[in-house]
């Protein structure tokens, strides 16, 4: 196609398609940095590296490549010897001949790591001192703001440095770890600056998950509700057995869940069609455009992974009172989040004006046409364009009565954490840290956000 294309000359356009093959390689362990380190080990030399000689033998095709690794600081501060045990890997790779060191770096974790360009630039400079080059690996341990920003910076030094993340929360194992995007926040807003780049290799390891606080342990679970509503009967049903065990950390209950999630976003990467998202629809932010409309409404208070409960709560009521989702199958969703330990209310759903915003924001960020993706039943998802204000309020009113029939409010999470609930936070305002705030947010009350009637699938 390409050859004929380029043949004939006389023509002045050339509309050519190519793609390029990648592998997406995920692994998961139970001790990445200890006994399994060879998992680790086996992934800094592929195939690719060899290449065939005159005498039809095997030789590497350049240099040993270096290794330089980047941890959480927070990870790094609650376990101790994790700083050591990583010079320790370096060293043994170095010994083994698999790699040569180029240091090992802390970065504050969560979203200060992405607010401000300094870390990135420190990133930079870091690979650009110890001379690292593109097939070098930039190996990244921690939560998903750290796997960002790291990764942003993996993906524009050189045009793309090989990165191998180890996620080290529960949302950044079973969601945005196997995911191909990066990015860092700019101009005050969320994931402004960033790249689509697929990872080297992804290492989901148990052991990293030892010193998450719980409140963080319990996030990662409602995106391993999501995805299992969206994409499989059978793995919901299993979340909804286990979900009093995962609360309560059990290995055998929280282990394969966030295997299960892992594995249907890569799917989706892999075989969806759509990874870089150049489409309208985003089929697995299901629940999303309120909790994107929430994090900065709560000046960031409400996690994402609570953002995404109390959003997949709402559209699962949504999905039951307007596209036919069965009130059972959406009990129990509500059922399942309330017993993950995650809340079904935060105070701020109460202000419906302001969260109906979000699907203004939302339709922006998608850069087209909104377009939302509800439940037509457990595993059927649908796209639509059209969103019934007056139901989505019901939706809400729905959602509040129960969260209270379930004890799962805001205040209920944090008194079975043992927390103080924490102080609310100044909104994040107008551009200032959401997806962008919508440019036209004056809707009436009681008007649909869009016509009612023009449903699409
Ligand atoms: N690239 C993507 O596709 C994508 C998708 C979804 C979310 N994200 C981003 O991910 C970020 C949220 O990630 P997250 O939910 O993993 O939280 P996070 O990275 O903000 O981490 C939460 C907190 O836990 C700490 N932490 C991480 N691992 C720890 C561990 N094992 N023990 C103790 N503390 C630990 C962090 O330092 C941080 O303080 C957001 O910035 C969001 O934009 C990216
Ligand atoms: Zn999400």
């Amino acid at each position: 196609m390409a050859d004929r294309a380029m043949e004939d000359r006389t023509a002045d356009r050339f509309d050519v398609s190519f793609s390029v093959p990648l592998v997406h390689r995920v692994r998961f362990t139970r001790d990445a940095l200890g006994s399994d380190a060879n998992e680790l080990a086996a992934l800094l030399l592929r195939d690719e590296d060899v290449l065939s000689n005159e005498d039809g033998g095997e030789r590497e095709s350049r240099a040993t490549p270096k290794a330089q690794v980047w941890v959480d600081a927070s990870l790094a501060d609650g376990v101790p010897g994790l700083t050591d045990r990583l010079d320790e890997l370096l060293a043994d790779w170095d010994a083994a001949g698999l790699a040569e060191p180029a240091g090992s770096f802390r970065l504050v974790g969560g979203e200060a790591c992405k607010n401000d360009p300094k870390h990135v630039d420190r990133i930079l400079a870091a690979i650009n001192d110890a001379d690292l080059d593109r097939r070098s690996y930039l190996i990244v341990i921690g939560g998903g703001a750290v796997l960002d920003a790291v990764g942003y910076a993996a993906a524009i030094a050189h045009r793309g440095v090989r990165l191998i993340r180890l996620p080290s929360t529960t949302l950044a194992q079973g969601d945005s770890g196997v995911g191909v995007k990066n990015a860092v926040n700019r101009f005050q807003k969320k994931n402004w600056q960033g790249t689509f780049a697929a990872p080297w290799a992804v290492v989901n390891d148990a052991r990293l998950l030892e010193t998450l606080p719980d409140r963080d342990f319990r996030a990662g679970f409602s995106e391993c509700v999501k995805v299992s509503l969206l994409k499989s009967p059978a793995d919901f049903a299993d979340l909804c057995e286990r979900a009093g065990d995962i609360k309560q950390r059990a290995f055998d209950a929280y282990w394969p869940a966030l295997k299960a999630s892992c594995l249907w976003h890569l799917k989706h990467i892999t075989a969806g069609g759509d990874p870089f998202e150049a489409l309208e629809a985003r089929p697995l932010d299901f629940g999303h455009w309120s909790a994107h409309r929430l994090e900065p409404l709560s000046g960031y208070v409400v996690r994402h992974g609570e953002a995404v409960g109390l959003g997949v709560a709402l559209d699962v009521l949504y999905s039951a009172a307007v596209h036919g989702l069965s009130t059972a199958d959406a009990d129990r969703a509500l059922d399942c989040l309330a017993a993950l330990g995650l809340p079904l209310w935060h105070p701020l759903l109460g202000d419906a004006d302001r969260l109906m915003q979000g699907l203004e924001e939302f339709r922006q960020h998608l850069g087209g046409r909104l377009t939302v993706t509800l439940l037509n039943g457990v595993g059927a998802p649908l796209n639509v364009h059209e969103i019934d204000e007056p139901a989505m309020r019901q939706a809400l009113r729905s959602l509040q009565a129960a969260a209270k029939r379930r004890g799962a409010t805001w205040e209920a999470f944090f008194q079975d954490l043992g927390q103080p609930v924490p102080a609310p936070r100044q909104a994040a305002g107008a551009r200032s840290l959401g997806l962008g705030e919508s440019r036209n947010p004056a809707r009436s009350k009681g008007r649909s956000v869009v016509p009612p009637g023009s449903l699409v699938q």
